[in-house]
């Protein structure tokens, strides 16, 4: 008879590390410091991104963080939305900008991305801030690996030795995860993806399992082993008629046959999804401090 799992309630300690966040913010506002200013750009009406960008500017009332949130049409031009960055780059009171993805299809997501200033980078997504994270002075670590990282610190989980098994090598999640857990964290890592022959081999041998893929319920039960930890990226809306709202949210892994067989377990929603947030506004409020700095020098 396994114990009981460990439930890894992201939404608990991304509301601590808001805490802590507010309470600096005030020290430094009330110090005669700048308050720091989060942008955010939303790009057509798609009810997820919605959603995803009025949580970020919820989260930044929360703490204190001025915010800007610049919603354009579906429509609107690569060229001219290139335009929009480029002014909140040179907009001095703009400490962090994040581009909600996905993008229309006429847009380039990596162009767009590219074209933010990494100082002001706060998603962690362009290829500075990407090459940066193997260095031992990063710069702005990608959101969601560097909360997910946060998070297993958080409930004191040992992570160096252990051996990580990362499903999915997106450029957001699973390509970074995995650097950073073998780099910073020193797990041994392995990395699968969609084209990984008999996954069930190697999901079997996590002691750490991080999963990534969108795709709903991949991970069953018998994928994996007793004791194993389980961080589900997955979000995915399921349509369905028994509520108001008409979906509800499933992660990744098979929640009630993998549970039972965890140590510890993030849900979903509640998990990692808040941890991203947290992340954003750390790495907004350190982007607001190194600019500070820098004017000073
Ligand atoms: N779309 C899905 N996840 C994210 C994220 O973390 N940041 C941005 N900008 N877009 C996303």
């Amino acid at each position: 008879m396994s114990q009981k799992s460990i439930i890894l309630d992201g939404k608990k300690v991304a509301d601590d590390i808001k805490d802590e966040i507010a309470q600096e913010v005030e020290i430094l506002v009330s110090g005669g410091g700048k308050r720091p200013h989060l942008a955010a750009i939303l790009v057509g009406d798609d009810g997820a991104s919605q959603t995803y960008v009025n949580n970020k500017i919820r989260a930044c009332k929360r703490v204190g963080f001025e915010y800007t949130l610049l919603n354009f049409p579906e429509t609107i031009s690569e060229n001219k939305l290139m335009s929009e960055i480029e002014r909140i780059n040179a907009d001095d009171d703009v400490d962090g900008l994040i581009v909600q993805l996905p993008l229309p299809e006429h847009i380039s997501s990596s162009k767009v991305t590219e074209r933010i200033m990494p100082e002001k980078d706060v998603d962690g997504f362009t290829n500075l801030n990407y090459g940066k994270i193997t260095s031992k002075n990063p710069g702005l670590m990608p959101a969601t690996p560097y909360g997910i990282v946060e998070l297993l610190k958080r409930y004191d989980i040992d992570i160096l030795g252990k051996h990580c098994v990362m499903v999915g090598n997106s450029r957001t999640v699973g390509a970074p995860m995995s650097i950073i857990m073998s780099y910073h964290e020193n797990a041994t890592v392995t990395v699968c993806h969609i084209h990984t022959k008999n996954l069930e081999e190697h999901t079997k041998k996590a002691d750490i399992l991080i999963v990534a893929t969108g795709k709903p319920g991949l991970i069953k039960g018998d994928m994996v082993k007793e004791g194993v930890i389980v961080v589900d990226v997955g979000i995915t809306r399921i349509t369905t008629d028994e509520n108001d709202r008409g979906y509800y949210l499933k992660g990744d892994v098979e929640f009630e046959e993998v549970e039972p067989k965890a140590s510890y377990i993030t849900p979903v929603p509640g998990g990692v999804g808040p941890m991203t947030i947290a992340s954003l506004l750390l790495n907004t409020l350190k982007a607001s401090k190194n600019r500070a700095q820098l004017k000073q020098a």
